[in-house]
């Protein structure tokens, strides 16, 4: 990687990320001098854009943590609090506590929000759970409607469907209780929210889309062209960017934003985080602020919790201030970058496009080597009545290429949900064999993580594992 020079001069691009290429930069912004930005929120703004973070109503309570948040963010999402689980625990009964007290944190402090999510297959009520047909279907427009009207005015942007293509090669969407109610479930959901909340931007928010060439982007790609042909009312994608080792920022996120962005509709960065620390990982944050600096519709940055210590996947470090709610050099890389400005090409149309399933592009910084090994390690995460949660650590042992990691269940536990990784199932379909979602390198002592929901029918026995390394 090479050390990014910065420049304060406004509307020059002249931060260069090693990996990250801005193709094309054709048309500087003429912006009116102003002096830098010392926060994010400030720094975003200055080319009307926002900077936004996750929060959990359960740590606004805490001084650091709600100092640094008011400071430095202007966008809130609600990390859990407004998803199905939390807003409908049973059919009908609605439960808004913790949302509202976020929505109503936010706007006392001149902040917007941003809706997460109307309709997922996962983190669904039980009671919604084992429903299928006209029934699901039924309820989970319902679900939306009411969500969405009692946050009538007060939300920015809905993610209203959360995640519905397939990781891997096919491009499809992904099986789930909604999906099997019919394929238009998408559609008919952006419907109700549009006419529960008019003034709400619609968004359709997903991970593992921020590579051009893979085939999950340009499945949801064709979804949006389709829908924005035939007047579905989507305003705007989500690109939630989780990254990591294994699955890096790519070096065309520049040209997979704008070419959605062509389609007329906002992109948006909703979940970013990035595993790692020091150098490497600011050089990857400023790689996805220049990315989106670079696309006029690009509208703004959220960034997924506050601090390392408040991330879900903490260990791996993967925010803008340390535990102790320190800036990090991710925290000035962004700042920085926000402050440096960008350049726009202008919207245009795609710079590929590709019809068949495209085979992934290798994006790695880890030289790959043959064999090698890897660890996997079990720990939980949540329970419920009916299920629970867990999270599967792939340790690499010496430097590898790739991984895979088999997860046995024992009957009757089924795996009815996984994040992180691209699954296939036996015959049984007891044997899940999970493989990273994008790249599996790993370099020696590099970790990585998958997880998923076992539907337990009353065994609580963990899953069994393996680890093979290439
Ligand atoms: O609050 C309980 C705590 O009381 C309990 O002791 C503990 C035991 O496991 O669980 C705690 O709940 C956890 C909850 O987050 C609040 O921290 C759950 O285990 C955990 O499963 C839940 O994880 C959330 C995850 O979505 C569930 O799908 C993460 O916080 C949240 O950051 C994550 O967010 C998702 C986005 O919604 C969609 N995109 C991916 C992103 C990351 O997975």
């Amino acid at each position: 990687m090479t050390t990014p020079r910065l420049t304060h001069r406004r509307g020059r691009l002249v931060a260069a990320v090693s990996g990250l290429a801005v193709t094309a930069v054709t048309v500087a912004l003429a912006l009116p001098a102003a002096a830098a930005g010392s926060t994010l929120q400030a720094a975003a703004s200055e080319s009307g854009r926002y900077f936004g973070t996750a929060i959990a109503a359960s740590r606004l309570s805490d001084g650091t943590y709600s100092s640094i948040a008011n400071r430095e963010f202007n966008m809130i999402t609600a990390e859990n609090e407004m998803k199905m689980d939390a807003t409908e625990p049973n059919q009908n009964q609605f439960s808004y506590g913790n949302g509202d007290r976020i929505v109503s944190w936010a706007r006392s402090n001149g902040k917007q929000v941003r809706g997460h999510a109307l309709a997922w297959h996962s983190q669904q009520p039980g009671w919604m759970q084992n429903m299928s047909g006209s029934s699901l279907r039924n309820a989970m427009l319902n679900h939306v409607t009411q969500v969405a009207t009692h946050y009538k005015g007060q939300v920015y942007a809905w993610d209203v469907v959360n995640e519905a293509f397939a990781d891997g090669s096919s491009g499809g969407r992904r099986d789930s209780n909604l999906q099997r109610t019919g394929n238009d479930w998408i559609e008919a959901a952006f419907r109700a929210a549009r006419a529960a909340d008019p003034g709400a931007k619609l968004c359709y928010n997903d991970y593992n889309t921020d590579n051009w060439s893979h085939a999950k982007t340009q499945g949801v790609y064709n979804m949006v062209r389709d829908f924005k042909a035939r007047g579905v009312p989507i305003d705007c994608v989500g690109f939630q960017a989780h990254f990591n080792s294994g699955n890096p920022v790519p070096s065309n996120y520049d040209v997979t934003l704008r070419n959605f962005a062509a389609l007329g509709v906002d992109v948006q960065i909703t979940e970013l985080d990035i595993e790692g620390s020091g150098s490497s990982q600011a050089q990857q944050y400023q790689g996805v602020v220049q990315a989106c600096l670079s696309v006029s519709r690009c509208t703004g940055i959220t960034v997924w919790g506050v601090r390392d210590s408040d991330s879900w996947r903490a260990s791996g470090t993967p925010l803008l201030f340390d535990g102790s709610g320190n800036k990090k050099a991710a925290y000035t890389s962004v700042l920085n970058q926000l402050n440096a400005g960008g350049t726009t090409t202008p919207t245009s149309n795609p710079t590929s496009n590709p019809t068949s399933n495209p085979t992934p592009s290798p994006t790695t910084t880890t030289p790959p080597t043959s064999g090698g090994s890897c660890t996997a390690t079990y720990s939980e995460g949540q329970k419920w009545n009916d299920r629970f949660n867990g999270t599967v650590t792939i340790r690499a042992n010496t430097n590898i290429s790739s991984w895979q990691s088999t997860v046995t269940v024992r009957s009757p536990q089924k795996i009815i949900a996984t994040w992180n990784g691209s699954p296939t199932w036996d015959s049984s379909g007891n044997v899940m064999t999970m493989r990273p979602s994008g790249s599996g390198a790993l370099s020696a002592g590099q970790t990585t993580s998958f997880g998923f929901t076992v539907q337990h029918g009353g065994n609580w026995t963990w899953p069994s594992l393996t680890c093979t390394a290439s």
